[in-house]
């Protein structure tokens, strides 16, 4: 279905209905929700599924989180616990994604988890999202709608340079508000943070009661989708820069003599909705290494290190 330039789908009933009659047909669509742009298609269909890998030119072996408009339906294919039950109540929708066992009847592609027996699972909270899920009815398998190992996209715009002829539709939705991708909780066992996000260790906490384990990023390289080397843009990326160096790309955080501020009162959320937009303009100024000064380590700037240290990893090839 692939034409040579995507349709660009207006925020509108008109467009929230092309985009279900396109996922429907096994097409891609990529739509915004409140943490990145997903790039869309019917986490049911095999062959959707696989244009998605595809697409992304991603590692068959990272699994996708699935997206629902609404609870019941979720709850269709997974098996569902008191845990999932306390954070869908107080994170859903939201910027959360639950890793829950698969319910053996569940229509999902296998190759959604990449053969693993577990779904991971997530409502969002943008409006065109849930427009999008409630006029398709059924699970949209979504990861973040950049090439694989690029930086994640915010803006309509990040989506059409990265992917653009690879997608059949891109729903302009404007700027993602949280700007870093969901929170990962396992609940297979215990519950378990496997990638930082939107929802703080310490909110999880204070809902479930007690500390959260954290999968540490040694055992997180080993299991399945914790590439280590990510979000990276062309550019190097010098991390916890205290100073400039000549004809270094300057990412500033606080009150700093920078190219771009991710935020100058040091507000942790604004730099979070900041951060993938201003690495992609500092990106495309085509420098050799991009500086960025210290971010505090608490709250949101724990996924945003973690965004960071993997876009600062040693590449491969
Ligand atoms: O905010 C988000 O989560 C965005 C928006 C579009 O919803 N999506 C996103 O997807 O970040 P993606 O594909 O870039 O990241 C999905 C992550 C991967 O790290 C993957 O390994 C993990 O979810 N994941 C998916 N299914 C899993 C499973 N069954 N078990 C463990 N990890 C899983
Ligand atoms: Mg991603």
């Amino acid at each position: 279905m692939n034409q040579s330039s995507p349709e660009t789908l207006s925020d509108t009933d008109t467009g929230h209905a092309r985009a279900a009659e396109l996922l429907r047909a096994a097409g891609l669509v990529a739509f915004p929700t409140e943490t990145v742009y997903g790039l869309g298609a019917d986490a049911s269909d095999d062959r959707a599924v696989a244009r998605i890998y595809e697409a992304k030119g991603r590692p068959s072996f990272n699994p996708l989180i699935v997206h629902f408009a609404d609870l019941e339906t979720l709850k269709l294919h997974v098996v569902w616990t008191p845990e999932a039950e306390l954070l869908a109540q107080t994170y859903w929708p939201g910027p959360l994604t639950l890793v829950l066992k698969r319910q053996a009847d569940s229509p999902i592609s296998p190759l959604v988890s990449a053969g693993l027996d577990t779904i991971a699972v997530r409502l969002p909270a943008h409006r065109s999202a849930r427009a999008v899920l409630r006029a398709f009815g059924g699970g949209v398998a979504a990861p973040s709608a950049n090439q694989s190992g690029q930086i994640s996209p915010t803006l309509a715009q990040h989506v059409m340079d990265s992917l653009g002829d690879r997608v059949d539709a891109v729903l302009d939705g404007g700027a993602c508000t949280v700007g870093v991708e969901s929170t990962i909780v396992g609940l297979i066992d215990k519950p378990v943070l496997l990638r930082p996000g939107g929802i703080t260790e310490d909110q999880l906490a204070q809902t479930l009661g007690h500390h959260i384990a954290v999968r540490h990023k040694a055992e997180a390289i080993s299991a399945p989708g914790q590439l280590m080397s990510h979000y990276a843009p062309d550019a190097l990326v010098r991390l916890n820069a205290t100073d400039w160096e000549p004809g270094e790309l300057r990412l500033g955080f606080g009150e700093v003599d920078c190219d771009l501020n991710l935020s100058k009162t040091e507000d942790l959320v604004e730099a979070a909705a900041h951060l993938f937009d201003y690495l992609h303009r500092l990106d495309a100024r085509g420098g050799k290494v991009i500086a960025i000064s210290p971010i505090p380590h608490e709250g949101l700037g724990i996924a945003i290190n973690d965004r960071l240290s993997r876009a600062a990893a040693p590449r491969e090839g």
